[in-house]
């Protein structure tokens, strides 16, 4: 049997698990004959190849990624315009491709894809999106007679680490001090914590699951940053949790994405989906509910999901086939607008009541006070009318509103979830 060789597109994180799951050689790996004889890095020191003495180290990428003896590429190197000019070249060079870069995938996958289809080679991107979860598989090999009609999920762990330090009572500076000090966040946060790594992984979800290739610009996209301890009190006196999840819920061509901090039952099994892990629920026409979890990032479970496009692609070489390829996504999406109830978390001068302000918008629900925090939990509003309420409360004189937040219907088919009342808590009809 031929070997495979391997050409590696950074070294990093990632790229180490890749390269120390390899040469583990477990018996499934040995028989695919897979060899990584280059790695191309950033900064080059003899120190630091004397640690792979097997992998040809450069600084060169481009030089791999046109080396003729190197059948498959494994982009691990992160950023967009770079890793989108070398795999496209690895491409019509005729290599197959790995990536496990979700930020490209996200902005140029159709393209990547087009490509692989006209090279006849393979693109597969498992690692991009929920790092061990094996979720991209999944959605492409088991549900050729099933259709999804939602799905949800904490795709970021590093949000999804800094609500549960908040839901334990830490400050939301304390908790994002924590995930740093553990290497869950990174110094400038901003992507995990403003929601865009997830919308991220939510187009490539969408993408692979709908059939539809939405943009960024159609998620309605909400950080965590707003978000104080006083909510995860009136969260848990309601019932739920405040879990940061992606959802897309669909009705023939329509779409309704979101990210958003979003408030769970607490019944529901994403609620007890804590510190840096991730999971997903997948809802279909067959079999109805679906949920996988486990670790969104690190070394070894990201490159598992290496691994296992790698092996895909050696089988598929070996038998001269060309590895799967992911949907090309040809349709447009349209928005929908998903009715959904919502918590409005205000501050108040103490002069002004929960009362005043339902009455005032026609808000049916329940209030939760707290000092001068105000908690309103509503019935199922279209984003119009939330629109509606956001202007009036940034107008009404004596509160000061913090945020809107939705909470999770969990039937993922889209009827409206039935409003229950309580008599331990505070109901009213404006
Ligand atoms: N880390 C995770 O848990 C995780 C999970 C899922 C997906 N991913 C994705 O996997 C990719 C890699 O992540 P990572 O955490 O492994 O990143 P990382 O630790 O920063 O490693 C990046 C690697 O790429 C090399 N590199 C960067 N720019 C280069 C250039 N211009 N030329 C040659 N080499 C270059 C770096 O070289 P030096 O080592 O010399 O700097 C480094 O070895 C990213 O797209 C990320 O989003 C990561």
């Amino acid at each position: 049997m031929t070997t495979i060789n391997v050409g590696l597109l950074g070294l990093g994180t990632v790229g180490r698990g890749v390269a120390t799951i390899l040469a583990r050689q477990t018996p499934q790996l040995a028989s695919l004959h897979l060899k990584i004889t280059r790695a191309a890095v950033r900064t080059l020191t003899p120190k630091r190849q004397a640690q792979f003495p097997a992998i040809a180290l450069t600084t060169d990428a481009l030089a791999v990624v046109n080396d003729p003896d190197i059948q498959i590429i494994v982009e691990v190197m992160g950023g967009i315009d770079l890793p989108f000019a070398l795999l496209k070249q690895a491409l019509k060079n005729g290599k197959q491709v790995i990536t496990a870069n979700k930020d490209l995938i996200a902005t140029h996958g159709q393209a990547l894809t087009a490509l692989a289809a006209k090279h006849h080679v393979g693109l597969n991107y498992e690692a991009a999106v929920m790092g061990g979860i094996p979720i991209l598989r999944t959605l492409n090999t088991n549900f050729a007679g099933d259709a999804i009609t939602g799905l949800a999920g904490i795709a970021n762990g590093t949000s999804n680490f800094i609500l549960t330090q908040m839901a334990a009572g830490c400050s939301y500076a304390e908790a994002l001090a924590q995930a740093q000090a553990k290497g869950f966040a990174e110094s400038d946060p901003t992507n995990d914590v403003e929601g865009l790594d997830a919308a991220y992984k939510l187009l490539i979800l969408t993408r692979l699951a709908f059939d539809l290739n939405a943009k960024l610009a159609n998620i309605h996209r909400q950080g965590i940053t707003t978000l104080r301890r006083a909510d995860f009190a009136a969260a848990d006196f309601f019932g739920f949790t405040i879990k940061p999840l992606v959802s897309a819920r669909r009705l023939d061509n329509q779409l309704d994405l979101t990210v958003a901090p979003t408030l769970v039952p607490k019944s529901h099994p994403l609620s007890g989906v804590v510190n840096e892990f991730n999971a997903i629920v997948l809802a279909s026409t067959n079999t109805h509910e679906l949920m996988l979890t486990g670790p969104g990032a690190g070394s070894l479970p990201t490159a598992n999901a290496v691994i296992a496009d790698l092996q895909a692609t050696a089988l598929a070489l070996q038998d001269g086939h060309t590895p799967e390829l992911a949907g090309l996504a040809p349709q447009p999406s349209t928005a929908l607008d998903q009715p959904t109830r919502q918590l409005i978390a205000l501050s108040t001068n103490g002069l002004v009541t929960g009362l005043d302000v339902a009455t005032q918008l026609g808000i049916h629900g329940q209030i939760y006070a707290s000092g001068d925090q105000l908690h309103l939990l509503t019935q199922a509003v279209d984003r119009q009318t939330i629109a509606q309420w956001r202007d009036a409360l940034n107008h009404f004189v004596g509160i000061s509103l913090q945020h809107i937040l939705p909470i999770f219907s969990p039937d993922l088919q889209g009827t409206v979830t039935k409003f229950q009342t309580d008599e331990k808590k505070i109901s009213f009809t404006a």
